[in-house]
């Protein structure tokens, strides 16, 4: 289907700040929110594990040696999983100088921290569990955690989202609160997408793998709660490629450069 035929106009589509706007600050820290902030954007997007001692953080990948200085201050540690780590561990790590001198003494937020700042910024969370398969019970504790922050009460629900690359993962986050928004993150055979439906609000897949009849074939099912799957697609940071997935009807699109992908869809 054509932006026509769907009746999607560019301005419609929802723009998510990939792991922050990770583009301009570290991503998945304090800092990276703060950035998505100042630019005017409202969603950001995290990816959430658990430390050795149970804590939940943020971080994209499932070792610390990236994005933080862990290899300096624990170099008899490796692989340095997180998974490995306590948090008091985590905490001492610097995550913003690998980007920048000027992000020195950035550090790993937990889940907490980070829901503080996106509230305090009255922005909106697309929250990823990364890996859960490494992580066994994640999805009741990270449920629990933001129960508790008020997340899940009725008037905050609307800003919030949990995706996972893993069914099972979003199939036990829908099951535990079916109340809660949910995406899968991938790109599922059109045949198959009734039964991610009865878990997903969501199909969200790399911009790489979709065209606009996919788009269409996603939006023609309807999702967990009854209305049509959505369809936030993956790591957009160029205009040309923005207007071109909003033309396929896409809800959202999910960018390490929220200001550009914004200025090229009001620009198209
Ligand atoms: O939100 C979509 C995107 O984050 C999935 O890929 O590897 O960046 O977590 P990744
Ligand atoms: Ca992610």
């Amino acid at each position: 289907a054509t932006a026509q035929a769907t009746g999607q106009t560019h301005h419609h589509t929802v723009t998510v700040a990939h792991r922050g706007a990770s583009a301009y600050a570290p991503e998945n820290t304090l800092a990276a929110v703060d950035a998505a902030d100042d630019l005017g954007i409202d969603w950001v997007e995290n990816d959430v594990q658990r430390t050795r001692d149970g804590e939940l953080i943020v971080m994209h990948d499932t070792t610390l040696s990236r994005t933080t200085d862990v290899e300096q201050v624990f170099p008899d540690r490796a692989p340095w999983n997180i998974s490995d780590f306590t948090l008091d561990e985590i905490e001492k790590l610097d995550a913003g100088s690998w980007f920048g001198a000027e992000f020195q003494g950035e550090t790993v937020p937990t889940l907490e921290e980070y829901m503080d700042r996106v509230s305090d910024n009255h922005q909106k969370l697309l929250l990823e569990l990364k890996a859960p398969e490494l992580y066994p019970g994640i999805e009741r504790q990270t449920l629990r955690e933001l129960r508790a922050e008020g997340w899940l009460d009725h008037r905050h629900k609307r800003r919030l989202i949990i995706q996972s690359f893993s069914a099972d993962s979003v199939r036990s986050v829908h099951r535990l609160r079916p109340d809660v928004k949910t995406g899968f993150l991938g790109t599922p055979a059109v045949a198959d997408l009734p039964e991610y439906a009865e878990f997903s609000d969501q199909i969200n897949p790399s911009y790489k793998t979709i065209d606009a009849g996919y788009v269409a074939a996603v939006r023609a099912v309807d999702g967990a709660h009854g209305k049509p799957l959505e369809v936030y697609t993956w790591t957009v940071n160029d205009g040309p490629s923005a207007v071109s997935v909003a033309g396929m009807g896409v809800n959202g699109i999910i960018t390490n450069k929220p200001d550009v992908i914004r200025d090229a869809l009001d620009d198209a």
